[in-house]
């Protein structure tokens, strides 16, 4: 096998522990892999006003791939007053480096996949016809545009002339919008473009393909949002009818979405949404399956093959002090496994699978957050796997 370079990205808190089990793994089943290790998170922020140094990104840029753990971000006073004092008062401001990596590599695919683990205490249960308890399997992939819409970042408070006036131009603007003052008027954009909307859809239906699925579900609201979720639509209706005529396009607008998925969350495989309804849904979903401890996500470019793989959970800052960490490095692991998924290693992806499934199944090593315990240093005394335990469990079945 090909010796690859992967960068690691463990930034703040839990970030940094979780990081380092899932590469335990990853050595466990055998990927033969250099790994080196990205600056990123509040660290750099407060050493150097600068939470995304440039050499991170160039690292990104060389090596393609990373394993990202979790950073911490902070109120706007604390970002502030945090900041090394020889740095105060430069000019210097925060940004997200996480929004930041996304629009710098232009990872406009976002895969967040929600799928039942058999015997996960925290699985989703439903009252049954017979008035018993019925578990269905969740088997979903969110595809989520990951650069545009809402979280574009086009957007004003108090806008100027030129932006005024072309609001002005829109007659609805005008009717409903003319009577506010205009430093009391917030405006923030959900762009659409054409390209990225297909890159999208194309995304999914290529995944539906080969999963064998007969059908995407467009989660958006094109009865109202017209524009944009009707342009998503439109693209997944004629790529249907055009390139795959065996997967059909069903249309759930993301409200009833958060209804039915409680419902009848195994109606769905395949779904791909706009920017913020994309989180919200894989969030939505995440809950039915576990969670915080178990929801992984991938980003990527197509064109330039760069690639983020990382837990959607943040850096816990709460836990990040214990001795003996609790967190559930689960979702960190499946992350990893995204990766190899990535690098086509589909055999160690799955013997990796595998041995997750293994021991969520038996039931014997469970994290605090499976035992449903309060968080605490003392959890591990009350019969809670460590995060370290965890991951040896899964190295045991390996
Ligand atoms: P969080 O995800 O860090 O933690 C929320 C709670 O979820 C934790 O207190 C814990 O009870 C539970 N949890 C999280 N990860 C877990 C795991 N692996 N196993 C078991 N339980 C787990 O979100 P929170 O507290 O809102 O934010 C903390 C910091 O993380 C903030 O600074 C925030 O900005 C940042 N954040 C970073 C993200 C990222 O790096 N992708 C995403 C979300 C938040
Ligand atoms: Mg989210």
């Amino acid at each position: 096998m090909l010796k690859r370079t992967i960068v690691t990205l463990p930034g703040d808190g839990i970030g940094k522990v979780v990081l380092e089990e899932a590469i335990r793994v990853l050595d466990a089943a055998g990927f033969e892999a250099e790994y080196v290790e990205g600056d990123i998170g509040w660290e750099f922020w407060c050493k150097e006003g600068n939470p995304l140094p440039d050499r991170t990104i160039a690292l990104l840029k060389k090596h393609k791939l990373a394993l990202f753990g979790a950073i911490t971000s902070k109120p706007k006073d604390k970002t502030a007053a945090e900041l090394a004092p020889e740095l105060q008062g430069k000019g210097f401001t925060y940004y997200s480096p996480i929004v930041t990596m996304r629009q710098h590599f232009d990872l406009d695919i976002c895969m967040r996949p929600c799928q039942t683990l058999p015997g996960n205490p925290l699985n989703f249960i439903r009252r049954a016809k017979d008035g018993g308890v019925d578990e269905p399997v969740i088997d979903v992939m969110i595809f989520r545009q990951n650069t545009e819409g809402l979280y574009g970042g086009v957007e004003w408070t108090n806008p100027g002339d030129q932006v005024y006036d072309a609001l002005m131009s829109h007659p609805k603007f005008k009717q409903n919008f003319a009577w506010c003052p205009r430093p009391e008027l917030a405006v923030s954009t959900r762009i659409f473009t054409k390209k990225y909307t297909t890159r999208i859809v194309r995304a999914a239906f290529e995944y539906a393909h080969k999963r064998g699925f007969s059908k995407i579900t467009v989660c958006e609201k094109p009865n109202v949002i017209r524009e944009t979720s009707g342009m998503m639509l439109k693209v997944a209706q004629e790529m249907s009818k055009n390139e795959f005529p065996h997967i059909w396009v069903e249309d759930v607008n993301i409200d009833a979405m958060t209804m039915w998925l409680t419902k009848n969350p195994e109606n769905y495989n395949v779904i791909v949404a706009g920017n913020m309804f994309g989180d919200i849904v894989s969030d939505a979903f995440a809950g039915l399956i576990g969670g915080l401890g178990f929801a992984t996500s991938a980003q990527f470019n197509p064109e330039s093959g760069i690639g983020v793989f990382e837990p959607t959970h943040g850096s816990a800052p709460k836990y990040a002090s214990y001795d003996t960490s609790i967190v559930n490095p689960i979702a960190m692991i499946l992350s990893a496994v995204m990766m190899l998924e990535h690098l086509n290693e589909m055999e160690m992806a799955a013997k990796i699978r595998k041995a997750v499934a293994e021991v969520v199944a038996e039931g014997k090593v469970r994290a605090y957050d499976m035992l449903k315990m309060k968080g605490s240093p003392d959890v591990v005394k009350q019969g809670a796997a460590s995060t370290r335990q965890m991951a040896d469990a899964i190295i045991a079945k390996l």
